[in-house]
């Protein structure tokens, strides 16, 4: 016999539906499944009664101000919600009504605006000034003579803040040794004792210098003592830090394309320090992590994009290898950008710094998935997975100190990954451990929450957003939290070196990167141990 297709007696699609009920008498047939899930409101509670609703009321959950095709947030039904409970508050009278996206867009342009206002005040105090930009020019140069005593052609190339133009009124100089030209394949090696040779002729020269070896590559920390309107000036000399050359000229070329990179840069810079997340020793991050975050946002997620990507710009005819393959240690970098950013033209986003900077904070507070993405600047769309990269789990390896004395175990953590555009395999944000990740994502959040304030003008936000954040915990040494020996003695600097180091073995320096990097970490250590004493 044929099977009636339509009608009462059709078989269901659905296997489920054609079980037989068990139990409860006579059951009624079970409704075909709903056609889709995100029917509202929920199957089964339409119209309860059976009575027919009006065509022309309005559901209680539809406000007259609704914008088309908006739902409200609809409550969980708790116990006080029941239709039984005279207490019980009606179902969506609690909150206030939803305002339509217009008047989203208009307190958008409200933030954005007190931010702008917010952020112009600061840059104009904190840009380090004029006498002290010439001061730190006037040092390197009086360094180099120094250097030039012990090696004729030695060049000391500075890098970060300082070439950038990202510096702020407490950046130090950092710069590198190189014995000859940086490109010239006779340029000599530097020899192992050159930098205690340095060391001593700094010292001679009244500089308050100091060697660290127990890093795994050699650097000297020193500074100028504070002169009449210039406050003191810290320098660290590398001697092998050369990618940290290419990386610099490829933020600088980022700061030329734009003036509101600079301007984004040093707010950010600023907030970062003064809410205490910029301390890579701690469990924070660098301040090139900073700016490595910002670069991402300005290239890859405001729309349109305020900059091009000028690692994949194509590589012109004739360009020289030099420009495009460095090897360093046995690996080659791939370090090619464009730098003549003539041809690229200005940006097709007109947005002021305030609005950029109020994207910045919010991609970070909320749209970022710090668990899964790795930011990669080089890369097309800038991001990449954790499972790409295979930085999912932290490792350990062994490390080797520069005087070759010591071992210790560095950790390469993966919490906050953040992709070098040169050094692929090192994560910028391996210094971020746990807690420094929920610190830097509250503080996001905090930003965010300050700037959607409304209402008063943005007064609470320029008093609130970069207020200096209470004082951390003094950093302390494992080996202080136990009973140690009193007539064990042990030179300040000794001191600061081993906290150094263990700055380094607690994951300020952790590995996947260049030892320069460590350097810098450990200094960063000693620096703030310093400031902390
Ligand atoms: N650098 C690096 N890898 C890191 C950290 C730093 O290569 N993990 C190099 C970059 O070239 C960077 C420079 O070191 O530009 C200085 O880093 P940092 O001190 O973090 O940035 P500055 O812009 O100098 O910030 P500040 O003004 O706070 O000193
Ligand atoms: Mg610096």
């Amino acid at each position: 016999m044929q099977q009636p297709t339509q009608g009462p007696d059709a078989p269901s699609s659905s296997p489920r539906y054609q079980q037989p009920r068990r139990g409860w008498g006579n059951p009624a047939p079970l409704a075909p499944p709903p056609p889709s899930l995100d029917h509202f409101p929920p199957l089964g509670k339409e119209n309860p009664e059976g009575k027919q609703r009006s065509p022309h009321s309005v559901p209680s959950y539809q406000r007259a101000d609704q914008p088309h095709g908006q739902q409200p947030h609809r409550p969980k039904a708790g116990p006080l919600a029941s239709n039984n409970n005279p207490i019980a508050p009606r179902r969506f009278d609690r909150r206030p009504p939803r305002l339509p996206v217009a008047h989203y867009e208009q307190f958008f342009v409200e933030q954005a605006a007190n931010l702008e206002k917010v952020a112009k005040s600061l840059l104009e105090e904190i840009s380090p000034p004029d006498e002290e930009t010439v001061a730190k020019n006037e040092l390197l140069h009086l360094l180099q003579g120094i250097c030039r005593k012990l090696v004729p052609t030695a060049v000391l190339i500075p890098f970060g803040s300082l070439v950038t133009g990202f510096s702020t009124a407490s950046s130090d100089i950092d710069c590198v040794f190189v014995a000859g030209p940086l490109n010239d394949p006779a340029t000599p090696e530097v020899s192992d004792d050159l930098p205690a040779l340095l060391e001593r002729s700094l010292q001679e020269e009244d500089f308050d210098a100091q060697l660290l070896t127990r890093t795994r590559v050699p650097i000297i920390k020193m500074k100028q003592r504070a002169a009449p309107g210039i406050g003191e000036i810290q320098c660290d000399i590398g001697f092998k830090n050369f990618l940290a050359i290419h990386n610099t000229q490829l933020l600088l070329c980022y700061s030329k394309c734009d003036v509101r990179v600079k301007q984004i840069v040093l707010f950010v810079k600023w907030w970062a320090k003064n809410r205490h997340i910029n301390s890579p020793y701690r469990g924070t991050l660098s301040s090139y992590g900073y700016v490595l975050m910002i670069l991402h946002y300005l290239i890859n997620i405001v729309q349109p994009p305020v900059l091009p990507n000028l690692q994949l710009q194509p590589i012109p005819q004739g360009t020289a290898d030099s420009e495009i393959h460095y090897k360093e240690g046995g690996s080659e970098y791939n370090i090619w950008f464009a730098k003549d950013i003539t041809n690229i033209g200005p940006s097709p986003n007109t947005s002021s710094a305030g609005e950029l900077l109020r994207g910045f904070f919010d991609y970070y507070s909320y749209k970022f998935a710090w668990g899964q993405s790795v930011i990669s600047i080089r890369t097309q769309g800038g991001l990449l997975t954790k499972q790409d990269k295979d930085w999912c789990m932290a490792k350990s390896r062994p490390a080797n100190t520069s005087d070759g004395a010591e071992t210790w175990e560095v950790k390469d953590r993966y919490l906050f990954a953040l992709e070098d555009p040169f050094e692929t395999v090192h994560n910028v944000g391996r210094t971020c451990n746990g807690p420094g990740v929920r610190r830097i994502r509250d503080e996001l959040r905090r930003a965010m929450d300050l700037i959607k304030f409304r209402g008063d003008g943005g007064q609470r936000l320029e008093r609130f957003l970069c207020e200096e954040a209470p004082p951390e915990r003094p950093f302390v040494k494992k080996e202080d939290r136990e009973p140690k020996d009193p007539n064990a003695s042990m030179s300040p600097g000794a001191e600061n070196e081993n906290a150094a180091e263990e700055a380094a073995n607690s994951g300020a320096a952790a590995g996947g990167k260049a030892a320069e990097d460590l350097v810098l970490d450990t200094l960063d250590a000693v620096k703030e141990l310093s400031l902390n004493s």
